[in-house]
């Protein structure tokens, strides 16, 4: 038995992560791990509780969430309380919540370590903002993905309108440069990208030439490891 393998893929919202590591996680028979998901999933539930605007509270109140990941033939749900939230969290009012909220080092401490936990013995990809730099410092192989702010927020409006949820550009684009600020400007693991993260410009790739180059920096780092 050869050893697990683990990917981290880091970057800002809408420059296609999920996407790519859904496919990539797919064609290397590996688990994925939606880390962003887990944090909105804190962020729903503090913004149901009220609690979003006292940090305080969220720290005092993260370590009793009933949070679950669940990988249901292969695609992630995830649970708060037994309810499945998988579509609630990614309304977009809960979008700017999860970036406040998982700038307390609380939110973070409790998901970082479950995240580590889920990862353990498994061939995973994982994204989010800190993979590469907290979650898996070991990772086999470090991707900084990223895209221009116009082009991220152009697909993130395709993607909600597919979704019935659509919202104007103007809206998407001023918010998504709001939540990268935020991201990048957190004292707690900001999004950054590590020293020995491989960086993918997204801007002029479609989907399937990023999932090649992905897999293309993905097979050459798994074959290293020998
Ligand atoms: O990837 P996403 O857009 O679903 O993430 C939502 C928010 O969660 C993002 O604005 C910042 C936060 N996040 C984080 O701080 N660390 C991660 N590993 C993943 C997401």
């Amino acid at each position: 038995m050869s050893k697990s393998f683990s990917i981290a893929i880091d970057g800002p919202a809408g420059a296609g992560k999920s996407t790519i590591a859904k496919a990539l996680a797919r064609e290397l028979g590996a688990m994925y791990l939606d880390t962003g998901a887990m944090y909105r999933a804190i962020g729903l539930h503090m913004l149901r509780k009220g609690l979003v605007d006292d940090p305080d509270a969220v720290a005092a109140n993260v370590n009793d969430v009933d949070i679950e990941v669940r990988h249901v033939d292969g695609v992630q749900r995830i649970f708060l309380s037994g309810e499945d939230v998988s579509e609630a969290i990614r309304q977009p009012e809960v979008s700017m919540v999860t970036s406040t909220v998982s700038a307390i080092p609380a939110v973070r401490a409790r998901l970082v370590a479950l995240q580590q936990q889920i990862a353990e013995g498994h061939d995973v990809i994982m994204d989010g903002r800190d993979i590469g730099t907290k979650v898996l410092p070991n990772a086999t192989l470090k991707i900084y993905l990223t895209a221009s702010a116009e082009e991220r927020a152009r697909r993130r409006c395709l993607e909600l309108e597919e979704k019935g949820m659509a919202e104007p550009y103007e809206k998407v684009l001023k918010e998504m440069i709001e939540r990268d600020y935020q991201d990048t400007h957190r004292a707690a693991s900001p999004l950054t990208r590590a020293d020995d993260a491989v960086l993918v410009d997204s801007s002029d790739l479609t989907l399937e030439q990023s999932v090649a180059r992905m897999k293309a920096l993905a097979l050459e780092a798994i074959g290293n490891r020998h």
